[in-house]
């Protein structure tokens, strides 16, 4: 790897790039209804790691691709994870007051506008997706199946299905397997996409698209394991979210199941396992290698 390589620099680079693209694609708050834009912004724009369109604009580059050019789907992958925290820190699912280091949109523009404001973030998503003009060069058929995956990855056969899952087992006696299946779901499938979204935009061919979603699903798991260890032993005002909330609620989670030593041993497994599927990429894969370490050592 290029000694160089600086993973800090690295994601504070792309993340600056990511939230000024956001930033651009949002109308602003002078459109009507204003509250609906106000709402939008509000959770889109406070912050966040934006780990899922950096490894979109990771993925393109690993193929040799350009990086930009997946930049408006990088930020589709961003609002619909944004509004999937919005729906899940609802009253109805998680209930939780603190996202992104400050009060839950529910909390500060009612549950009505809350519901709405990701609905709206959804369907942008998919706007964005079908806006030829935003990706020139790249072909519709590559285009159309990054929607159709993301679509599906986001859906009921996905993440959807997965929040059922999660809610269901609440309180519930359930085993590892059904919480891995829980978490690649609710979690992987999402970030495993973005991963593949990238990918294909660039051109990528069967292997390394396969080799790239092994990695994703691996990094995907890994990265549930490590939200459920920072919900029990993180640090609030780092994570800028509550912590001790999934233990309240008697969600299923790693840490409850097999304990925090071992979840963490469980993570790393995963990880070592995610970096071993890049082997047949040069140095073009290094952030996705740097990346897939950073998903443990995380603090927020
Ligand atoms: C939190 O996701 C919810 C999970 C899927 C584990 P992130 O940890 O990526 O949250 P942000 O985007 O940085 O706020
Ligand atoms: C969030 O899972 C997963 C999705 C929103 C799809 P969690 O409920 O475990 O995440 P946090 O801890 O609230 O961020
Ligand atoms: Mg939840
Ligand atoms: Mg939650």
């Amino acid at each position: 790897m290029n000694p160089d390589f600086s993973l800090i620099t690295y994601l504070n680079e792309r993340k600056a790039l990511v939230d000024r693209a956001l930033d651009d694609y949002l109308p602003g708050d002078k459109n009507e209804p204003p509250v609906i834009f106000q709402a939008v912004r509000y959770s889109l724009l406070a912050g966040g790691k934006r780990i899922r369109p950096i490894l979109c604009l990771a993925a393109a580059e690993a193929i040799g691709g350009d990086a930009e050019a997946a930049m408006p789907a990088a930020c589709a992958l961003e609002m619909i994870h944004t509004y999937s925290l919005i729906h899940d820190d609802l009253p109805a699912m998680d209930n939780d007051d603190y996202r992104r280091g400050r009060p839950t949109l529910h909390k500060v523009f009612g549950e009505d506008i809350a519901i709405l404001a990701g609905d709206a973030l959804l369907t942008e998503a998919f706007h964005l997706l079908a806006d030829r003009k935003r990706m020139p060069g790249i072909p519709t058929d590559r285009l159309l199946d990054v929607a159709r995956e993301i679509a599906e990855a986001a859906g009921y056969r996905g993440m959807v299905g997965g929040q059922v899952q999660d809610i269901r087992a609440e309180g519930e006696k359930v085993g590892l397997e059904t919480l891995y299946a829980i978490h690649r779901r609710k979690t992987g499938a999402l970030l495993r996409v973005s991963l593949r979204a990238g990918a294909i935009l660039a051109g990528a061919g069967d292997e390394a698209l396969a080799d790239l979603s092994d990695y994703g699903g691996k990094i995907g798991l890994a990265f549930q394991i490590a939200d459920d260890i920072l919900n029990v032993e993180g640090d609030p005002a780092l994570l800028g979210k509550g912590t001790g909330s999934d233990a309240a609620r008697g969600k299923i989670t790693f840490p409850a199941l097999l304990g925090i030593e071992a979840s963490r041993a469980r993570a790393e497994e995963l990880v070592t396992e995610a970096v071993s599927s890049l082997a047949p990429f040069d140095d073009g894969a290094a952030p996705l290698r740097a990346i897939a370490r950073y998903i443990l050592e995380r603090r927020s």
